[in-house]
Parts: structure tokens; sequence; C-alpha cells
């Protein structure tokens, strides 16, 4: 069997599309659809993340704003952009590029988001939100994996989803969103032994590790849904997920592939999650 692709660049565009509608019709009635994003320092690999993010808003017709500044920023002034971005009526979004300088306290950083323009979802209170079942902004990598699951057709009430990582930004939020989904979960991570023993009983696999082939063929059920978060270069310098992607195809029923699988989706659910926030924002001021 080889598996089909679950194509993220297909489907990333008829969301972008949707989005492009509301926040249309959000501009018409004086609520443009606005993002801040924030760089500190110049690592390249953020300063192109950051320039693709604001190019999204752009193409759908958001408004946005790139802040950025040098590395020596130091943390009393970032918190005082961000409680001015706060304040501001044409920001819905907040988005500050991580990681930051040692010398700045990321979690402080967080929490000094207002909650309703916490389009990162890395806020405690946002990850309290999602783990209480109540209604709020997800982090997007896991809110566009679970996009990209729903797009095959399968339902996943009573299903089993095996989690492979548990950091706070992917691995605990998919957990909940699979739970949240009707799915049975099990979270596995770098001190489980025997992966391929969970794996192997799997439904859906998402895995986010960060270490190439950590998926191999023998480890995935035939039929599987596996969602691959991984970004990593093999031994040619190519891009490359956490799957053993020619293998696995084999095996598995669908698949994302790296690059054009799960990438394209984490921008389209913060563009989501920003004309969310505009839209809250829309409603408690009429
Ligand atoms: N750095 C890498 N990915 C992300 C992300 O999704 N959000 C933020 N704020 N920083 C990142």
């Amino acid at each position: 069997m080889t598996a089909q692709l679950i194509d993220g660049i297909a489907l990333s565009k008829s969301i972008r599309a949707e989005i492009g509608v509301r926040a249309a019709a959000l501009a018409a009635a004086g609520h443009r659809p606005g993002l801040a994003v924030i760089l500190v320092g110049d690592d390249p690999a953020s300063a192109v993340y950051v320039r693709n993010k604001v190019k999204a808003c752009a193409e759908a017709g958001m408004h946005s704003v790139l802040e950025k500044h040098d590395a020596a920023l130091g943390e009393a002034e970032l918190l005082a952009r961000i409680a001015a971005l706060n304040a501001d009526p044409a920001i819905h979004g907040i988005l500050v590029q991580m990681p930051l300088p040692r010398h700045i306290d990321p979690q402080k950083v967080i929490a000094a988001i207002s909650a309703a323009k916490d389009v990162d979802g890395f806020s405690v209170p946002s990850a309290g939100e999602l783990a209480s079942g109540l209604p709020g902004l997800r982090p997007c990598t896991p809110y566009g994996c679970m996009k990209l699951i729903e797009s095959t057709g399968v339902a996943l009430r009573g299903k089993h989803a095996v989690v492979i990582g548990r950091s706070n930004t992917v691995g605990k939020p998919m957990a909940l969103l699979l739970l949240q989904a009707h799915a049975t979960v099990t979270v596995c991570h770098s001190a489980t032994p025997d992966l391929g023993r969970h794996t192997r009983q799997a439904d859906v696999v998402v895995a986010a590790v960060g270490r190439r082939r950590t998926l191999t063929a023998d480890m995935v059920r035939p039929g599987a849904i596996v969602i691959d978060v991984g970004i990593n270069r093999d031994e040619a310098g190519r891009l490359c997920g956490d799957v053993d992607f020619s293998a696995v195809r084999e095996v598995a029923g669908w698949i994302t592939p790296v690059p054009g699988g799960v990438g394209p989706m984490t921008i389209t659910m913060l563009l989501a999650n920003t004309v969310q926030a505009a839209a809250a924002a829309a409603a408690s001021s009429a």
C-alpha cells in the first residue's frame, strides 16, 4: 500500500482563502485584523520565518507590523513594547519570535502578552483554556496538524493517537487537541522505552521530536495517518522530517511530506488565530 499524501500547501491555500474572506468582512466593518511580529536579534532562520508571517498577512488582506530590534534590546524595553501593542486597537495578535537572546526570559515575555492577543497560544492562560476544554487561541503547529488530520476525512473519535514529543509548543497541546477530538491518546518522549511498541498500535502518529528517522516503517501500523512535524537535514543537507518518509509511505494510509506538510499550516493557523482575535475584539466593541 502506498500512502495518500496530505498536501499542506493545498490545504493552506484553501484555508487562507477563507481567512481572506473573513478578514475582508472584518475590515469592511472597521476591524481589519492586525498582527504585530517582534524579532529580536539577527538569527537568519528567524528572519526568514518572520518575513513569511508578515507576507502571509498581506496576502490575506490583513494589517501587520514587523518590529526588528537589536540583539542588545533590554528585557524591560521589550516588555514596554509589548505593553504598547497590548493597548493598540489596530493590533489583534502579538507574536514574539523565539528563540530570544539569553538575557531575556521568554516566560516573562509570553506572560506580558495580553491573553486576547496571544496568537501563538503559548501563554499559561491559553494553555489552561485548552486543557480545560474552553474556547481560546490554540498553538498554531498542533492546530494545523488537526486540520491536516481532519482533511483525510477519518473521524478521530475512538481512534488511538500517539504523539511523540512533549514540548509545551507542540507535543502537549497536540495531545490535548486529540483528546478533545475524542481520540485515545498516548504521549511518548525521550524517556519512553520501545517507542515502536506504542506507535505500532496507533491509528494516528504525530512525530514532533526534531530527530530524523525517529519513526521507521516497522514502527507503523498499515493504514495509519502519519503527521511529521520535524524539520531536520539529512546527510546530503536536504530538508527532512522525523519520519523515514520513503519507507513509511509504503505502510501508512496517509502521510505528510516535509517540506509541504505541517510547515505551511503553522502560518495559516497564525492567520486564523489573528482573525479569531480580531473577531472577538469586534464583538466586544459592538
Ligand atoms: N520560533 C519558531 N517557531 C515559532 C512559533 O511558532 N512562534 C514563535 N513565537 N516563535 C517561533
